[in-house]
């Protein structure tokens, strides 16, 4: 079986997926600071579903339809209020501390994020799309091998419009983690580049992030700086969290 894997580092590489055909492609969506670590936290404590959207106003018109869902996301870092979205303050902000049992507990929450909710919608029409935080890579690794995944793609939220530090060494740590299954066949630059990476600063996580500009904004915000270090928790979740058909990002193992 022929194998292949690669990365994607910034938005203008996820808005390309949707030129190509991924629909054999496992895709797997790194926004660690904070989007996708948020998601998993809150189906970790029991949230039944979160649909990732990319705009305000989708995420406004769920809520009318759907008046029991959550609001959640955050734009410049911060929870959405009434002033941004034609007069509802969203529920949640986009720190994963927030999503808490108490909270979630069966809610389903809509989240509109500034990168990685776009980067999830980017990767609609894979075979398979994973939610990446640092406490679930060796289960998704676990499940990449036991099915013999033939491609798999590696898509970094970033930070505005640029490659993030954080979701790199993320990638690295899961290429790592995979590399056996993929070294024999065709493996990008990108995720060499991010494996690399990883291996330099696997020691230390939290110390990376001061490469990082999105963890360096966290850091200066007193009521998010507590964020990074949670981010950072490694292997503390085993679930695997996909994005199906209809939108939505449920446990699936
Ligand atoms: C994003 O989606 O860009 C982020 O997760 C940003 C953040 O939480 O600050």
């Amino acid at each position: 079986m022929s194998t292949r894997i690669e990365a994607t580092f910034t938005p203008a590489d996820f808005s390309a997926l949707g030129d190509r055909d991924i629909s054999q492609a496992t895709c797997v969506v790194f926004d660690i600071l904070r989007a996708t670590t948020s998601m998993n936290t809150a189906l970790a404590n029991g949230a039944a579903a979160v649909i990732p959207v990319a705009t305000i106003e989708e995420a406004v018109a769920i809520r009318k339809e759907r008046p029991d869902v959550l609001l959640a996301g955050e734009r410049d870092g911060v929870r959405i209020l009434a002033d941004q979205s034609g007069g509802v303050d969203f529920d949640l902000g986009n720190s994963p501390r927030e999503y808490t049992e108490e909270v979630v507990k069966g809610r389903t929450i809509v989240s509109t994020t500034t990168n990685g909710t776009r980067a999830l919608r980017a990767c609609t029409g894979a075979k398979h799309v994973f939610i990446a935080s640092f406490g679930n890579l060796r289960a998704i690794a676990d499940w990449i091998e036991q099915n013999t995944v033939s491609h798999l793609i590696l898509v970094c939220a970033g930070t505005y419009e640029e490659a993030a530090y954080e979701d790199m060494v993320a990638a690295g740590a899961l290429c790592e983690f995979v590399w056996a299954q993929f070294v024999t066949g065709h493996f990008s630059d990108a995720a060499e580049m991010a494996r690399q990476i990883y291996r330099v600063m696997q020691r230390d996580v939290e110390s990376a992030m001061q490469y990082s500009r999105n963890a360096r904004r966290l850091l200066s915000m007193p009521d998010l700086k507590d964020d990074v270090q949670f981010c950072c928790q490694r292997e503390n979740l085993r679930l695997i969290a996909a994005l199906n058909e209809a939108g939505e990002i449920r446990v699936i193992n």
